[in-house]
């Protein structure tokens, strides 16, 4: 194989030949939407937002479910739906979107941050045990990228503790366990529709659920606090966080194309790991035996530094190598939520209620080694929208991470401003 590309070398892909477009419509929802444009019913408890939310409930296997403004939202209803609040705590996982531990910081209670599983990125379950105590109210699990949270072992903690149970699945649209669908074995499962999500309207959130009264609470809590049914009776404190006739009206159309996408995304990645796995020094992922359909936000993998010896180089570095190689978005997955960019509990007034608080919020108290690894050291993760591509799309990945594996020295040689280059495409 010729050298590397960031160092001048032919590339694996030819830069004109484009990957998968994200996100994708097509005419009948540009339809959908003018009509919905003609129509007198824009906002919330419309048609469209009903004829979602029970279609999207029934495919997760939730008895219920309800839209919102967005997935960080979503999470915030569902801790204020099962009365979490100032100065509870909520064990959360380290390598999440800061959103997950946000939205714990906005019903005033303490994000307890927890390290993950090296091989699945999803938050540790011996570490949730180690991190209980006599505050503890909830566990938030996210199902990450393409892997799932051990949702048994978890449920069993849960149970036994005496906690409630809340699934991030913003990752995990379509996604099922011994073949039912995520978001239906927490108290209460919160999805995002944010653009890059696998079904998306741009914005938006939903919760599922599979009991009556927390559906109820949840309605009430999102809808300016107005009963479910009768209105003002059984009205509670709360505030707008609704979505529209258009947004649920394009996430019925993006519905009807969820399952085949996820099917592609699911034999893309499962090809992919087959042949990685295949390449010294390239850990694929752990697939607990468990999933029965995965669904990407994004894919990834892990370097094993001590098979590809290269001193001073990280993921950050290899990633660069592949955005060179193949013209894509390659990064290294989430930094850990004790020391993340968007993640500054302190950079708030409102988060300081008393001293106590403000020094348990602070997230440098945490200790997350396994997130640290993965962030700086060995993952490497990208969008689903490659997924999406062809066998051959995949073949050129595997090529370029061989070659970038074979050819490890000649990273070594690229001039900062090269690698600067490449990282102004991906940021
Ligand atoms: C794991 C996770 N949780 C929550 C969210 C928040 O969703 P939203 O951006 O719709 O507020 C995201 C968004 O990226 C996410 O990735």
């Amino acid at each position: 194989m010729s050298k590397l590309a960031i160092i001048g070398g032919k590339a694996v892909r030819d830069a004109n030949k484009l990957w998968p477009r994200w996100p994708i419509h097509e005419e009948r929802d540009v339809k959908l939407m003018a009509d919905i444009t003609r129509s007198d019913r824009w906002s919330y408890d419309g048609p469209h937002e009903w004829d979602f939310a029970r279609a999207f409930a029934q495919n997760q296997d939730a008895k219920h479910g309800l839209c919102c403004a967005n997935g960080t939202v979503a999470i915030q209803l569902a801790l204020e739906a099962l009365d979490i609040g100032a100065y509870d705590e909520v064990i959360v996982p380290g390598m999440t979107w800061q959103a997950t531990a946000a939205a714990v910081l906005d019903v005033n209670a303490v994000p307890i941050l927890t390290d993950v599983e090296p091989d699945t990125w999803c938050i540790d379950a011996d570490a949730i045990e180690a991190a209980i105590t006599k505050r503890t109210k909830a566990v938030i699990i996210v199902h990450l990228y393409g892997a799932m949270s051990d949702i048994a072992r978890i449920r069993r903690i849960c149970k036994k503790h005496g906690l409630y149970l809340i699934e991030d699945c913003a990752h995990q649209h379509g996604a099922f366990w011994k073949g039912k669908g995520v978001g239906s074995f927490g108290d209460i499962g919160c999805f995002s529709f944010q653009e890059s999500k696998v079904l998306s309207s741009g914005e938006g959130g939903f919760n599922t659920t599979q009991n009556k009264r927390l559906f109820e609470r949840l309605y009430s809590l999102r809808n300016c606090g107005r009963g479910w049914m009768d209105n003002m009776k059984h009205a509670v404190q709360s505030g707008n966080y609704r979505l529209t006739e258009w947004q649920a009206g394009m996430l019925m159309c993006g519905l009807k194309r969820l399952d085949r996408q996820t099917k592609l995304r699911d034999s893309n990645a499962q090809y992919l790991n087959k042949k990685l796995a295949k390449i010294p020094g390239i850990l694929v992922m752990r697939r607990r035996k468990e999933i029965t359909r995965a669904s990407y936000f994004n894919f990834a993998f892990r370097l094993d530094w001590k098979q590809i010896p290269a001193k001073g180089l990280t993921n950050s570095h290899f990633c660069l190598s592949l955005v060179a190689e193949l013209n894509g978005a390659w990064e290294p997955p989430y930094e850990p939520l004790n020391n993340c960019g968007l993640y500054k509990p302190h950079t708030k007034r409102r988060h300081k209620i008393d001293p106590n608080y403000w020094k348990q919020i602070n997230p440098k108290r945490f200790k997350l080694p396994v997130c640290k690894d993965a962030h700086g050291k060995s993952g490497v993760a990208v969008h689903h929208h490659v997924l999406m591509g062809t066998k051959s799309d995949m073949d050129d990945i595997v090529n370029a991470v061989a070659k970038t594996v074979e050819h490890i020295d000649e990273l070594k040689k690229a001039p900062k401003a090269t690698l600067d280059k490449y990282r102004a495409l991906v940021d």
